[in-house]
């Protein structure tokens, strides 16, 4: 196909982790023409097709983000200092729909509030979650849903692995390790499930959620494949309100956690959302031990 009939996807946070698996998602395809959005594209211009200036915060910059576009991938970074998700993504979702936007995909998670009853404060899930109905009322031709998984790449890190009082290397949580909850995956796989909506719409493109889940684990399970492939760290359960005062945002993972253990991460029974996000990515996600044994290398002395 030329590159002149190829349909045009715009792709949000194309220099993260999640945008930038979509990027090579799309482009591995070679059905589609890939703009990447970024607030600095000088900085990144090889990264796809187009590189365009676009930010979140700054709406007079959305037109351009967005024209001629057949599709586009938004992701928010509730992580970034002063981001409001709610705001940046309305006016993404009003740019694009203004713009002719046709398929339009959003990265949420699941509704904590809703799923627990208000028991649990989770504004990174339930945020995003609320948005997906500004989605659904701005009358998009198309419009998908991805749920990216606990990434496999947060487990490891200095913020998280970190040496335990016995001299170990570990992880201190406040969860309990026995009970399964996590779905998990290798964040820039979401991007073949974000390619595959797009290549299939009649299949995907109708609000369906598409979670991208390459493993579902307790902590024990997670220590125990590490430990099998030769490391030999440790878990620790650490109190709630301890944990919670901890470092900044602390209070909000330690509430996600209890969450998990509560209801599991996706929050109820998903093995149907899963089969379909495998069948329209084309192929499994990566297994946790598949991944570990490449990522997450034994040191040798
Ligand atoms: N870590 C997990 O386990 C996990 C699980 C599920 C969901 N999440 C969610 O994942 C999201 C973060 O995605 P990620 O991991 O892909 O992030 P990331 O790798 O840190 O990248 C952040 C991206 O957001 C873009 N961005 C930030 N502010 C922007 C703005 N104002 N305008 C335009 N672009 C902006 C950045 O683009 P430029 O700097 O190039 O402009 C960058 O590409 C968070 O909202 C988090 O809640 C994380």
């Amino acid at each position: 196909m030329s590159s002149n009939n190829k349909k045009l996807i715009a792709v949000f946070g194309a220099t993260g982790q999640q945008g930038g698996g979509v990027v090579r998602a799309l482009q591995a395809t070679s059905q589609f023409k890939v703009r990447a959005l970024s607030r600095n594209p000088s900085k990144h211009p090889d990264l796809a097709d187009e590189v365009v200036n676009a930010d979140l915060d700054r709406p007079e910059t959305l037109k351009t983000a967005f024209e001629g576009a057949h599709g586009a991938f938004l992701v928010t970074n509730f992580w970034e200092k002063g981001t409001d998700e709610l705001k940046q993504a309305t006016a993404a979702i009003r740019a694009a729909k203004d713009a002719g936007v046709k398929h339009f995909i959003w990265s949420t998670l699941p509704n904590v509030e809703a799923i627990s009853g208000g028991k649990f404060h989770v504004p990174h899930f339930t945020g995003k979650a609320r948005i997906d109905r500004i989605v659904t009322e701005a009358g998009f031709e198309l419009h998908s849903f991805v749920i990216a998984p606990t990434y496999y790449q947060g487990l490891v890190g200095p913020l998280v692995l970190q040496k335990q009082a016995d001299g170990s290397l570990g992880w201190a949580l406040p969860l309990d390790p026995e009970v399964r909850c996590l779905h998990m995956g290798d964040i820039r796989e979401l991007g073949n499930i974000v390619a595959g909506a797009f290549a299939h719409p009649d299949d995907a493109g109708h609000g369906e959620y598409l979670p991208l889940v390459g493993d579902f684990l307790s902590f024990n399970e997670i220590v125990e494949t590490l430990n099998r492939q030769g490391h030999t760290f440790s878990f620790k359960r650490v109190p709630k309100e301890v944990f919670a005062t901890l470092f900044p945002g602390a209070a909000e993972l330690a509430d996600s956690f209890s969450y998990f253990q509560a209801h599991t991460y996706l929050g109820s029974d998903s093995s149907d959302r899963i089969a379909l996000a495998n069948k329209i990515a084309g192929r499994q996600p990566t297994k946790f031990s598949t991944w570990a044994r490449v990522n997450i290398p034994v040191q040798t002395p």
